[in-house]
């Protein structure tokens, strides 16, 4: 069995964060014996949600989508930000975090455990796991600067900010 050295971005989304689910996403996270190379809690910005989610400008939940994000449904303005690295990470941690549908998702896992559908027929899903490697650089890049990662996961390219040296992706 080949294995691959993978890193996948999840997002424990605003209503994991007003429910006080942190604990639990993070505890059946690590049952995937992933490492976590980035952590964060920050603000999203519509541009930020927007860029996330750009591929599915056009559905019809995708305004809904951004407000979800940006936690203007929950009046909790945050999302936990994490990367995982290691071997097969993507599938491992899609597999704990079940089907993107909260109602169709095995109910062992985050999703089929925590999420619900609004009535709107919105996914409140608690969170976002990145789908494949391609998907996972883009959403890395967009959440993390590389100094903000604790192993070299992409090539960068020396920056200077207000005369410090930094990096920047490549
Ligand atoms: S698609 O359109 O289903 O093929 O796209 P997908 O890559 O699976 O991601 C869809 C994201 O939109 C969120 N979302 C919904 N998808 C489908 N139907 C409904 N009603 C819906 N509501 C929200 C879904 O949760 C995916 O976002 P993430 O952050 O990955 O969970």
């Amino acid at each position: 069995m080949v294995y691959m050295l993978q890193q996948t971005l999840v997002l424990i989304k605003p209503d994991g964060l007003v429910r006080s689910l942190t604990g639990n996403v993070l505890t059946r996270l690590s049952e995937t014996k992933l490492e976590i190379v980035a952590a964060k809690v920050t603000r999203v910005s519509q541009e930020m949600a927007e860029e996330h989610y750009r591929e599915l400008k056009g559905k019809p939940f995708y305004a809904e989508l951004i407000q979800y994000l940006q936690g203007e449904l929950h009046d909790r303005r945050k999302v936990m930000a994490l990367v995982y690295w290691g071997h097969d990470a993507i599938e491992k941690v899609r597999e704990v975090a079940g089907e993107t549908n909260p109602e169709a998702a095995s109910p062992t896992s985050i999703r089929g455990s925590f999420g619900r559908i609004r009535s709107s027929g919105l996914f409140e899903n608690v969170i976002h796991a990145s789908s494949s490697e391609a998907e996972a650089e883009r959403e890395i890049k967009l959440w993390f600067h590389p100094d903000e990662i604790i192993v070299d996961l992409y090539p960068t390219k020396a920056a200077s900010s207000g005369g410090i040296q930094t990096r920047q992706w490549a």
